[in-house]
């Protein structure tokens, strides 16, 4: 989704603005620009493309100036051009403003302003932001009732910033991410903590409904919706988010897929206290629920598979982009376990909103602790997995995973106790052979349609790892439960098809290899995960065995490696797949 950042200090804003974007590309975004002050003027320049590119073209850190805002557009209103990249400017050009979210009523305020004599550019909603401050400063010739006014007619959530001609930056947070560094040379707000953490460890978390107001004189103020003045204590951010380089790997999903022995071991030792808070709420819940979207939904549905088969207890996942079609469904005798990398994804959100309001007691696993759902919830655990840079989630999938089997063990009276120092061996052992899985993804680039089929727990990671190679690759990828092959999926099977099968040694085995026996029947080529060969498959790629419920935690490692090594023979970029975003934070 698009990131906003602005700066004010002693530096020069547009290499500081350009660093900070690169930070945040992982965000997901099409076009980016910057604008700075320089002797009472906004300049700017942007582009279609990725940072360094619309830098080289349009030599964006040759601005001139010590205060600036700068945006990776992420299109919602309007298509990928110049025009619609931001930031905006006012039709009076004396303010220019950078915009991350969606205004709901951009449409009327458009038209108002129109009448008003302001015009427009381009199709985006978030020009309009631009004008309306404009006209309320141009009635109120001040910039915190101009702040406050404007906000007031918005509609919908978002973070902007604001330059202003003569010297000031303004900035507003309303349900999308805002965060504010406190540097000693200057002052940022960006979208997240990576934006500027490279020069400042100090931080402030503005709440909803606040804005800030700073310049290169040391002022910066904060206050709320009303204009009531708000004080904020500095937070020390904690040194693993400086932890964002690639280091010796060509690419952050490498790394973070690589780091899965390390980070399952720190999940493992998540924080006893909130653990066992969450475990009473649940142990006295009428219902539970668990929510996520994309590979966190994946998780929520293993831990279905694992808390029915393991400790007889239903659990319901939910979409949670779907919670809002069954709000009814929730109540206060009811607990909901959301599931979130990034704690701000917006279907997330709203779920726990709508969940909350019917009394439902919230809980949540996050990776990023200063998140919107960590302060939205009763009780939480961390991922402890350092920054996930790489857009598709991979190494805090099986952080979720590890907490909620410490979750399930706790619940079904210790019998369900993960070995987590044999886990991580049995991981370090997958990766350590990369060229197997890279001499497959040679075949299976020319596929135009992989089936990934799993019985039982596994079918959850069949769904994961299908979603890995939508999202990697580009291949239609589709997960299958076994038993449903005949029900439709066999009429798809020939020899143009790929069918990775999910076959560890367990109670699902001989099911599934009749499954696979069934496919080859039908020419299509198979790949094997399992801790023991069979024939029948054109290519075998080994797991350790390790005892049944754990499998999940194995398996997936080689899917995410296969989606890496396939989107590189591909030559798509694996950190930043065209059109999505890390944190999707518009419903
Ligand atoms: C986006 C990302 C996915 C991620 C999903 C949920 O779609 O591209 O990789 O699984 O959001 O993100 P969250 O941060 O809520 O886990």
């Amino acid at each position: 989704m698009c990131s906003i950042i602005g700066y004010t200090g002693n530096g020069a804003a547009a290499q500081l603005l350009v660093k900070g974007l690169k930070r945040m590309e992982y965000r997901g975004y099409d076009s980016v620009g910057i604008a700075t002050i320089t002797s009472n003027h906004i300049d700017i320049r942007k582009g279609v493309g990725k940072v360094s590119e619309v830098d080289n073209s349009e030599k964006l850190r040759l601005l001139v100036g010590n205060m600036g805002i700068g945006h990776t557009r992420w299109a919602t209103h309007g298509v990928v051009n110049n025009v619609n990249a931001h930031p905006h400017k006012s039709s009076t050009g004396q303010i220019a403003i950078v915009h991350n979210g969606i205004i709901d009523n951009y449409n009327i305020l458009k038209k108002e302003l129109q009448d008003k004599g302001y015009f427009f550019k381009s199709e985006t909603d978030s020009e309009v932001i631009a004008n309306l401050l404009q006209y309320n400063f141009d009635e109120t010739k001040n910039i915190k009732k101009s702040m406050i006014k404007t906000v007031s007619s918005l509609k919908g959530e978002y973070s902007f910033v604001a330059v202003f001609e003569h010297g000031l930056l303004a900035a507003a947070k309303f349900h999308e991410p805002m965060v504010i560094g406190v540097g000693k040379n200057g002052y940022f707000v960006s979208s997240d903590v990576l934006g500027f953490v490279e020069y400042t460890d100090d931080v402030i978390y503005p709440d909803n409904k606040e804005i800030v107001i700073m310049n290169s004189s040391g002022l910066l103020q904060f206050f709320d919706f009303s204009g009531n003045p708000v004080r904020h204590q500095i937070t020390k951010v904690s040194k693993e988010f400086s932890d964002v380089y690639k280091g010796e790997y060509a690419h952050f999903t490498l790394k973070e897929i690589s780091e899965q022995p390390n980070t399952i071991m720190r999940a493992g030792q998540a924080c006893e206290d909130e653990l066992e808070k969450i475990i009473t709420l649940l142990k006295n819940a009428k219902k539970i629920y668990v929510t996520g979207s994309g590979t966190s939904y994946n998780a929520a549905l293993v831990a279905k598979h694992l808390f029915l088969k393991y400790g007889k207890i239903i659990i319901e996942p939910i979409i949670s982009s779907e919670v809002r079609f069954y709000p009814d469904y929730f109540d206060d005798k009811s607990v909901l376990i959301a599931l979130s990398q990034s704690g701000e994804s917006a279907d997330v959100l709203e779920a726990v909103k709508i969940a909350s309001n019917k009394g439902t007691k919230i809980t949540s696993i996050v990776n990023i602790s200063t998140s919107s759902l960590v302060h939205m919830s009763l009780h939480s655990v961390s991922l402890n997995c350092g920054p996930e840079i790489g857009v598709a989630a991979t190494k805090s999938f099986t952080s979720q995973l590890a907490i909620l089997y410490k979750i399930a063990n706790s619940l079904v009276d210790n019998s369900l106790k993960p070995d987590f120092l044999k886990i991580s061996k049995s991981m370090s052992e997958i990766l350590s052979d990369h060229e197997h899985i890279c001499k497959i993804s040679k075949e299976l680039k020319n596929a135009t349609d992989v089936y990934v089929l799993g019985r039982g727990i596994h079918f959850p990671i069949a769904s994961e790892a299908a979603l890995k190679l939508k999202e990697l690759t580009y291949i239609h990828a589709e997960g299958l439960p076994g038993g449903e092959l005949k029900h439709g999926p066999l009429a798809l099977m020939d020899t143009s098809v790929y069918v990775i099968i999910i076959n560890p040694n367990d109670s699902t085995y001989v099911d599934t290899l009749s499954s696979t026996y069934e496919i080859k029947a039908r020419k299509a080529k198979v790949i094997g995960i399992s801790d023991k060969n069979d024939p029948i498959y054109d290519h075998w790629i080994k797991i350790p065995s390790i005892s049944e419920p754990f499998y999940p935690l194995l398996e997936i490692i080689p899917l995410q490696l296969l989606s890496y090594y396939t989107a590189l023979e591909k030559q798509t970029d694996p950190d930043y797949p065209r059109n999505l975003a890390k944190s999707v934070t518009v419903k």
